[in-house]
């Protein structure tokens, strides 16, 4: 029997390094900061903003209020931000047409902020689902229910083309079809935007995290969960996602990118070891969701949770996150 005051000979003590808050600081592996934050922003044509409803303290913005709070952003050090467009009913169609107008509200988003802030990152996302009256990424042909490969890459190329001449820096294909990388990277190439990069949503899951992104943007059809799988991934395939990521490369990518984050970071991890390239992972509306519902409810603590959650995203890999708790991160919140 040891009695309690009797000490144990142990010739490891790891706790030595856990002691204080200068020895935890120099034996940090993983920093989490501002210059790994991208922050997603939505915006709408007019009005007052709007807080979206399944995703507390994240708004709608008109044009002025974005390039506001994109000026906010940047000034305390966040990087880059990714701009995503809510569009009235009214203007969505089958074909998603809106996404072709020059003048449309991403291109002049971009072109105000780019003028107010020339240094601020800004990254658009290509796919139709913000425009298309049935919310899918692509061409949706009612008479084989199918999603149309590559006539979609086509209306993708022509939208890549009008965001790159808007002044985008990165272009960030999100839809999933096959070929588009590369068929991008040489229309860019062919209207002498070489200067635009290219953001590969590379590995990109058919998740259910994504719900309240959708009631931001308006894509959410009805009640029911809108289908993706005939060109998101599988969550439960991982080598599919490599295989991905691999095509994504060799067809141009500057930057590949996994989504969701936490619940993918096996994902992360392998595609890190798999590419030189830079890594970038999305941490969804839904992971957002999550942590903010229950730190609503005195279940977690906000701050120590979302730190969390994103210094495990560097750790499996990740280079850059997009997330939502960016302007946390800086010290805005309201
Ligand atoms: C669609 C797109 C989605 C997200 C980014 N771009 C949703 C989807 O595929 O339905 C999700 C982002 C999020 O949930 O935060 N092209």
């Amino acid at each position: 029997m040891t009695k309690s005051s009797e000490k144990l000979v142990l010739r490891r003590r790891p706790r030595r390094l856990r002691a204080s808050e200068g020895i935890r600081r120099l034996i940090e592996e993983y920093v989490l900061s501002v210059n790994d934050l991208i922050a997603p922003i939505f915006c709408k044509e007019d009005g007052l903003r709007e807080e979206i409803s399944s995703m507390p303290g994240v708004f709608r913005h008109k044009p002025e209020d974005v390039c506001q709070f994109a000026l906010q952003l940047h000034e305390r050090g966040v990087s880059g931000i990714a701009l995503f467009p809510c569009i009235p009913e009214g203007k969505k169609n089958s074909q998603g047409t809106a996404a072709l107008d020059p003048n449309g509200l991403v291109p002049r988003v971009v072109r105000e902020i780019k003028k107010r802030a020339p240094g601020l990152l800004v990254i658009a996302d290509v796919a139709l689902d913000p425009y298309t009256s049935h919310g899918h990424d692509g061409l949706y042909n009612p008479d084989t229910g199918e999603i149309e490969n590559d006539a979609t890459v086509r209306l993708l190329c022509e939208m890549a083309r009008i965001l790159g001449e808007a002044g985008v820096d990165f272009v960030a294909p999100s839809d999933m079809m096959d070929g588009r990388i590369g068929a991008i990277r040489a229309s860019l190439d062919d209207a002498n935007l070489e200067r635009v990069g290219v953001l590969a949503y590379a590995a990109k899951f058919a998740s259910a995290f994504y719900g309240p992104f959708r009631d931001a943007i308006g894509s959410r059809r009805g009640k029911g969960y809108l289908d993706k799988r005939t060109y998101q991934l599988s969550p439960t395939n991982l080598r599919e996602g490599l295989l991905e990521a691999q095509l994504d490369e060799e067809e141009g990518a500057d930057i590949l990118m996994v989504k969701p984050a936490g619940p993918y970071l096996d994902v992360i991890s392998k595609v890190r070891a798999c590419t030189l390239l830079p890594l970038a992972a999305y941490q969804v509306s839904g992971e957002y969701a999550q942590i903010m519902a229950a730190a609503r409810n005195g279940w977690l603590d906000l701050e120590t949770a979302y730190r969390e959650s994103l210094v495990a995203i560097k750790r499996a890999g990740a280079d850059m996150v997009f997330t939502y708790f960016a302007p946390l991160f800086v010290g805005i919140s309201d």
